[in-house]
């Protein structure tokens, strides 16, 4: 948390909070003010580091955020602004809130069978306003962005930043712009942005060339960016640690394992659970586990490249980009993460693994979630069959504590669920070449509904067969 100070500041710094270069050699840091997304001096990404004034403090935080849950205060309803004593926002500061957070952690009996596991603990950030967990983070993004007098607003997307930002961008008044790949979008998450509001744009192209574009106006003086590269939407989601300590009474779990896209979450969670062990609030942290599909993998793949030596040493400086991502979990079809380095190095730190898994897997697992009585969309079902692996490679004890982020919300995808269930669910792709070849998934766990004759003994009898 504490910010050194033997590196000439290249900004006017705040009180509370600076924006640190993460490179160890750079380490240069700028005011919170500075409307910057890389360091200006070396070009890497940059984090937040907030300064307390009286660090033994800390012990009373949780005491304070006990209390605040029986408050009526917006900002105590908030689950990101409740732990606001470790955001870089002044105290007075009007928040941009939707009563974001909050949300919860289910125990879910057959996905821990099905993973092997005697317990398993989801998540469920699918439970935000908006369905996704970006909402932790947008509620600080978009804060800022008002803080900063900014009017335009602006992401790319593979769906829930974008529905998400066009949500907080409407309560503060300002205007959005997303930029999404056409027809890559589910419907529900393109139908949420049309009714917030936003100005929709929609390229010929990826989820990696609307971010190369975001980057290239985050130029323009106009443009504020809301991606994952804005450290201040880091900021937000990393309350996620915190609130999840709060509800498992500070008991920290062996694992937690999250999907991993463009690596804002994954950089989010390890970042939360540092503050809370250099604060003395948690005594060990958790490993922390990435599970990535297989066909839009390049974090997984650079990791197991990386031999156990070095994987203790420096981090790489570059990542290799997988040039045209394939999964059926749209949320994560990323080839080239903007924050592979962070998050790299917090799972490296913790301990932790990054690995793959089919559409077969994903597919699967996510039927098992929802035979649990909890939806999630495909992306958040990563994290099961992520689990299920790691259980049988032996990288996760049967007895060890376990928890599974849900990163969005059943009905962000419905097309994905119905095609599942009734058997058509397939990835087309053109693999080399011109090509297109198709890949069936035969879900194990299907479940379509059944034409039934209009008459009780038909009922009955339907019933019967299902048993
Ligand atoms: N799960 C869901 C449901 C997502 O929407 C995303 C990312 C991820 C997981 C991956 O998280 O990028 O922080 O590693 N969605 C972004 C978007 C890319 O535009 O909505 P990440």
């Amino acid at each position: 948390m504490m910010y050194r100070e033997n590196t000439k500041p290249a900004q006017r710094t705040s009180e509370k909070a600076v924006q640190r270069c993460i490179e160890p050699k750079c380490a240069a840091y700028y005011g919170i003010s500075e409307r910057i997304y890389v360091c200006p001096r070396c070009k890497s990404p940059l984090e937040i580091e907030c300064r307390l004034d009286t660090p033994e403090d800390a012990a009373t935080f949780p005491k304070t955020w006990d209390a605040r849950l029986a408050s009526p205060d917006a900002r105590d309803r908030s689950g990101v602004w409740r732990y606001r004593e470790l955001l870089p926002f002044e105290e007075g500061v009007s928040v941009v809130t939707l009563a974001e957070g909050n949300t919860p952690v289910y125990d879910a009996r057959r996905s821990a069978r099905y993973c092997g596991l005697l317990a398993l603990q989801l998540k469920h950030q699918g439970c935000n306003p908006t369905g996704s967990f970006k909402d932790t983070g947008m509620t600080a993004a978009v804060t800022q962005a008002v803080l900063l007098g900014a009017r335009t607003v602006a992401c790319a997307s593979t769906g829930n930043t974008a529905a998400s930002l066009a949500a907080y961008a409407a309560r503060a008044g300002l205007q959005c712009a997303i930029v999404v790949p056409r027809g890559q979008i589910t419907a529900a998450k393109l139908a949420q942005s049309m009714d917030y509001g936003a100005v929709i744009c929609e390229i010929e192209g990826n989820f990696d060339d609307c971010m190369r574009l975001m980057q290239e106006l985050g130029d323009d003086p106009s443009i504020y960016v809301a991606n994952s590269i804005n450290p201040f939407r880091i900021e937000g989601q990393k309350t996620v640690a915190f609130e999840l300590m709060q509800q498992c009474r500070w008991h920290v779990p062996d694992h937690i394992v999250v999907p991993g896209g463009n690596m804002g979450n994954s950089s989010a969670l390890g970042k939360g659970f540092g503050e809370l062990l250099g604060l003395g609030l948690i005594e060990r942290l958790p490993k922390l586990s990435i599970v990535q599909a297989e066909g839009a993998a390049p974090l997984a793949r650079l990791f197991a490249g990386l031999d156990s030596a070095r994987r203790v040493a420096s981090l790489p400086d570059s990542i290799v980009p997988v040039e045209n991502p394939q999964t059926l979990a749209t949320a994560i079809k990323i080839g080239s993460p903007v924050s592979w380095k962070k998050a790299l190095r917090e799972v490296l730190k913790s301990g932790g693994q990054i690995l793959t898994v089919s559409e077969q897997e994903i597919a699967d697992a996510k039927a098992m979630i929802g035979r649990d009585g909890i939806g999630c969309e495909p992306a958040s079902a990563t994290t099961v069959a992520g689990i299920r692996k790691l259980v049988t490679a032996g990288h996760i004890g049967r007895e060890e504590s376990v928890v599974a982020v849900l990163t969005g919300h059943v009905l962000k995808d419905p097309d994905y669920v119905n095609q599942y269930h009734r058997g058509t669910l397939s990835l087309g792709f053109a693999a080399s070449g011109a090509t297109a070849t198709a890949q069936s998934i035969t879900g194990v766990f299907r479940n379509a509904p059944k034409q039934v004759a209009a008459t009780k003994n038909a009922i009955l009898e339907c019933l019967q067969r299902k048993k």
